[in-house]
């Protein structure tokens, strides 16, 4: 970007972010949009962000709004980030749902799945339960959704540099779920890998992909402002199954909405189910 940005230049940018993606970037975060946007300037020759928004206006949906969305996105996750959700999941959520559901299907969604980590940390999850309790659980199936093009990409290949497999996984689970690839890297195995369906998807549609016994939606809602974080949490509620569990990021919480989810204080962890 060749030009500082301009005060107006700026309002406009965080007007378009927030309308393509929900996120509402903050006062003073012109360094961010600028790094995080320099190369895609460079790439379309354009000059300033005003000439980059003049772009957008006139191409519409698809192509360079979605490199621009890529841009902005923040698609940091780990295995098993935050450890407690996993254990909530292993000891009480998933014995819970063998006890209730017996052979009926269970359906997990991960919200925001980013580059699947967390999709594919629910499935390592699952199969080890499944190895204790053989015969429970035979039919789940995890629903990730990104909008992301590029880390749903990286999803789908399920294949992982070992800088990225070295961030909460387990030697005993590298061992177990992952096999080394040619190219040096570790490539996450059939049985986990089939238990996950990966799909673009923008939280702020409408369209809901399915009913869900599990929402977790970590990590994301952090970017938004409360009116959408609401009604994001308001249209999930009504993706879940009776008696269905939502589960949040670490420093995340339900702020409102006590008429829709009750709070379930696991030791360490809080997670809320459907009322
Ligand atoms: C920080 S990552 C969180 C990944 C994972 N849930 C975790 O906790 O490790 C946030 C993800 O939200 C996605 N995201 C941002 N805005 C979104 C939107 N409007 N709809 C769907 N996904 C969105 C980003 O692409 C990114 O992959």
């Amino acid at each position: 970007m060749k030009a500082e940005i301009t005060p107006q230049e700026y309002v406009a940018f965080k007007s378009f972010l927030q309308d393509a993606c929900g996120i509402l970037l903050g006062e003073n975060k012109q360094y961010l949009v600028k790094s995080r946007l320099r190369r895609i300037l460079e790439e379309n020759n354009l000059n300033t962000l005003g000439e980059l928004l003049e772009r957008l206006r006139r191409s519409g949906r698809g192509g360079l709004r979605e490199v621009v969305i890529d841009a902005m996105t923040t698609n940091e996750t780990l295995w098993f980030r935050d450890n407690h959700p996993f254990r909530i999941l292993q000891e009480k959520l998933l014995p819970e749902f063998a006890e209730r559901k017996s052979n009926q299907p269970l359906r997990i969604w991960s919200a925001a799945c980013s580059t699947g980590q967390e999709p594919y940390s629910i499935a390592m999850i699952v199969e080890e339960f499944r190895r204790t309790k053989p015969g429970k659980l035979r039919d789940v199936k995890i629903t990730a959704t990104d909008i992301s093009k590029s880390v749903l990409e990286v999803a789908r290949k399920g294949e992982y540099e070992m800088l990225a497999i070295g961030r909460g996984l387990s030697p005993e689970r590298q061992k177990q779920f992952f096999t080394p690839s040619l190219n040096g890297g570790w490539q996450i195995k059939p049985q986990i890998k089939s238990m996950v369906e990966f799909k673009e998807l923008n939280l702020l549609e409408r369209y809901m992909p399915g009913r869900f016994d599990i929402v977790m939606c970590r990590n994301v809602l952090i970017y938004f402002s409360a009116d959408l974080k609401k009604d994001i949490l308001t249209r999930m509620n009504t993706a879940l199954n009776p008696d269905g569990y939502l589960v949040l990021g670490a420093s995340e919480s339900l702020n409102g909405l006590p008429h829709l989810y009750e709070m379930v204080q696991c030791h360490p962890g809080i997670i809320y189910r459907k009322k």
